[in-house]
């Protein structure tokens, strides 16, 4: 079985990656032959800025690897280091109605965010198809906000097989967490491109102004209770904490009057976060040293995977009349 799933170096992670993503990555690898990928092409779409993206592909990278990615298990690599998926792109493009990129919800939501649209933002969906398409993919792990894209995925490799009359490209699945819409600190989806989020790696003064940044209500617990359902500290206390303390916290939201307030949940937060990636964090620091084996990981990574991408462009180059691809 193919996995496959990316994602984009366009800022620091953050839990709603952790938890929609990363943490279900991590635990496919030992399920089937895993390619997971650094989405930077997609990361032109918003950001300008060489430095910045050499920057955050290399702490994309790290990240991985600190989580345990194991390369020997996971093909690890840069989406750029395999330019054939632009060829698939542009195959796939031609058999796309315009309708189906119109009705991508994620340019709409971005360009209401106030992100500058472009045509590559526009497109997005028809290289993230070609990014699984071009795998084979059969599962494609990803928060709920990329399922569209998946769905989009679908069509396109049925309208290529359909266009053409083959079966060359595999339908994709896609493969939910059981937290796949984690909130930011506004209450709105977490995201990178919203400016809502959490790092896993921050630490010290950064990470507590990242949590205290969690917006509360100002009921006041002297005189009222407190909803745990509602509250936007607890859901995220809720993604770390097991049952028993979960459990503990809603009946103190509900029940206990000299419940000091929301700071209680921050203050828990920011321990949750310490012990859970504190050690990765070390390591994480240590593979952004120059000399650590990331290159090389990345290197051996694109060197299976643009073979693999090879060969299904080659049958879509066949199957649509253009000649083989000179090497
Ligand atoms: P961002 O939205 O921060 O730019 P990406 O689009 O690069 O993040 O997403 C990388 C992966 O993390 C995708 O699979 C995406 O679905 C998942 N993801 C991102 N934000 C969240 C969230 N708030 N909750 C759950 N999963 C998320
Ligand atoms: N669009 C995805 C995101 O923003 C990243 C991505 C690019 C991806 N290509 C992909 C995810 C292929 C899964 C499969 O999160």
């Amino acid at each position: 079985m193919r996995i496959l799933s990316g994602v984009q170096p366009s800022g620091e992670l953050h839990l709603g990656n952790y938890f929609g993503a990363i943490q279900q990555h991590l635990a496919l690898q030992e399920q089937g032959d895993a390619f997971y990928f650094i989405a930077d092409y997609h990361a032109l779409t918003t950001l300008h800025d060489a430095p910045r993206l050499r920057q955050l592909t290399r702490e994309v990278a790290a990240t991985y690897l600190a989580l345990g990615l194991d390369p020997a298990k996971a093909t690890f690599f840069r989406q750029s280091d395999v330019p054939e998926v632009h060829e698939l792109t542009w195959m796939l493009e031609c058999v796309t109605g315009m309708g189906v990129l119109q009705r991508a919800t994620s340019y709409k939501d971005k360009i209401a965010r106030g992100i500058k649209p472009n045509v590559g933002l526009f497109t997005y969906p028809a290289l993230m198809a070609a990014d699984i398409l071009i795998y084979g993919s059969n599962l494609v792990p990803v928060g709920q906000d990329q399922v569209q894209h998946i769905e989009i995925a679908q069509d396109l490799a049925a309208s290529f097989n359909h266009a053409f009359g083959v079966e060359v490209l595999v339908r994709p699945e896609f493969r939910l967490s059981a937290t796949p819409k984690v909130p930011g600190v506004d209450g709105q989806k977490m995201s990178k491109s919203y400016g809502n989020t959490i790092p896993f790696f921050a630490r010290g003064k950064a990470l507590k102004r990242a949590v205290n940044a969690i917006v509360t209500d100002s009921k006041d617990p002297k005189r009222e209770a407190l909803d745990p359902d509602g509250c936007n500290a607890f859901a995220i206390f809720a993604l770390f904490a097991d049952e028993a303390e979960q459990a503990e916290l809603a009946q103190r939201y509900r029940e206990d009057r000299t419940f000091p307030g929301y700071g209680v949940t921050k203050k828990r937060i920011i321990e949750l976060i310490d012990e859970r990636f504190g050690p990765a964090r070390e390591r994480f620091d240590a593979l952004l040293q120059p000399g650590s084996e990331l290159d090389d990981v990345l290197l051996a990574g694109a060197r299976r995977a643009r073979e693999v991408a090879r060969e299904t462009v080659d049958r879509c180059r066949e199957a649509a009349g253009l000649g083989p691809m000179l090497r």
